[in-house]
């Protein structure tokens, strides 16, 4: 981000003046008021609250502030205006001899001092012009060292993933191999040996269901770290929830977890390799499932929006340098079951998070989901409900041939 410095001596002012003594006021109202090519609206106010009352009402350029008011003395009167209107530039006009007092009203947030009575109506304009561009300038600098700091938390955590996933391919490829042997072992013991022993069938089936399953978290692994291009065609976008549902509905049925789809008819196709967000409507599926304990419902929706809507409302994600103005469809998933909680709602993408390791989660789930939404260049978030349970939502581009 670049700092401009905008010529802001060409624009007139709307100020608000907080000053209980009658002759300072007469005065400053006089010398702004001469200055008409400067001011373009003036307002007093006798009291803190008064002034907090008109800055309610109405926005000001800058306000010059007497710190000892009827309602409040001393840097405190700095406070209680900066408190209720952080963005705007504060002057403050203090008495003779008060000068460590304006240097301490500055340091407390005000942008400038001014000594009464030791002032012209050149330096008083100036001193007001330069507190609005020093304002500005913060703020100017505030957001943008907030978007350094995002850039940078996203950096560590992209280089997270990628130290993950290098180790975690690295370990899947060799241990795919004697799994394999393990696999192919027991399904040839079970073939060719017959035992006397009771537990022997049984001792079989558990390594098989073991292995499988260790099988299954390596494949998982690799198409983690594997995808690198995806095979995109046209879909609509309520034909492949449908068909996704269509495979795991009797898993829903056996829970008595009601769907509730609310789809919006005539939506913009989108561009995507199906088979991929089939794997991410079914995980992101079953997630919601498993929150549930039973008798829950799950809400799936469909609309069509913006992308400024979508960062309002679906909750924080990374497409912050995505135009606001770019046309999505998106997904929401609701369920009303146990919710994530706010600590870990961060991290709940990463690689082997999970908070169901006793139930035989292994956390790679929404990493995959993640993965395959990133190279659609779509978004994912989650949220908490405002009563009970998460939303997860998906957020794809509108594609521009329909
Ligand atoms: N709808 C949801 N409600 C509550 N918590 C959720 C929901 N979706 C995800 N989570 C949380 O996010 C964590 C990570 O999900 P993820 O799908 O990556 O792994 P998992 O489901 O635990 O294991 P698996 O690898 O089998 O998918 C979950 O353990 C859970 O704590
Ligand atoms: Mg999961």
């Amino acid at each position: 981000m670049t700092l401009s410095v905008e010529n802001n001596q060409q624009k007139p002012l709307t100020l608000l003046i907080a000053e209980d003594n009658p002759v300072d006021t007469r005065l400053l109202e006089s010398m702004l008021k001469n200055m008409a090519h400067i001011v373009k609206d003036l307002d007093t106010a006798g009291t803190v609250s008064e002034a907090l009352q008109f800055i309610g009402q109405k926005s000001y350029d800058a306000i010059i502030l007497d710190l000892n008011l009827p309602d409040s003395a001393g840097i405190d009167t700095v406070t209680q205006i900066s408190r209720i209107a952080p963005e705007l530039p504060i002057v403050v006009n203090t008495g003779a001899n008060e000068e460590e007092m304006g240097l301490k009203a500055v340091a407390a947030g005000a942008e400038d001092f001014l000594v009464k009575g030791m002032y012209t109506a050149y330096i008083l304009s100036k001193t007001i012009y330069y507190a609005i561009e020093r304002k500005r300038i913060e703020a100017e600098l505030k957001s943008a060292y907030t978007a350094l700091q995002e850039a940078q938390e996203h950096l560590i955590e992209a280089e997270k993933m990628k130290v993950v996933g290098g180790l975690a391919t690295g370990i899947a490829h060799e241990v795919k191999n004697p799994l394999s042997t393990i696999l192919y072992g027991v399904t040839y013991l079970s073939d060719h040996v017959k035992s006397d022993n009771k537990n022997f069938d049984t001792v079989v089936n558990n390594i098989r269901e073991a292995t499988q399953r260790a099988d299954n978290i390596i494949m998982d692994l690799l198409d983690f770290a594997a995808l690198k291009e995806v095979e995109t065609k046209l879909v609509n976008i309520n034909d492949l929830i449908d068909k996704s549902l269509s495979l795991i509905s009797f898993q829903f049925e056996k829970k008595l977890i009601k769907i509730k789809k609310e789809y919006t008819k005539n939506l913009p196709n989108i561009s995507v390799d199906s088979n991929r967000i089939d794997q991410v409507i079914l995980n992101v599926l079953l997630n919601a499932e498993h929150a549930i304990d039973k008798n829950g419902a799950i809400v799936i929706k469909t609309f069509a929006s913006t992308m400024a809507e979508a960062k309002n409302t679906c909750g924080t994600f990374d497409g912050r340098n995505t135009d606001n103005s770019q046309a999505v469809v998106i997904i929401q998933i609701q369920d009303d079951g146990c919710g994530i909680e706010a600590d870990k709602l961060k991290h709940i993408f990463e690689p082997f998070f999970t908070t169901k390791r006793a139930k035989g989660g292994v956390g790679l789930g929404l990493s995959v989901v993640k993965n395959i939404m990133d190279r659609h260049d779509a978004f994912i978030s989650a949220k908490n409900n405002d009563t009970t349970g998460a939303t997860i939502s998906l957020i794809f581009k509108a594609s521009e041939d329909q």
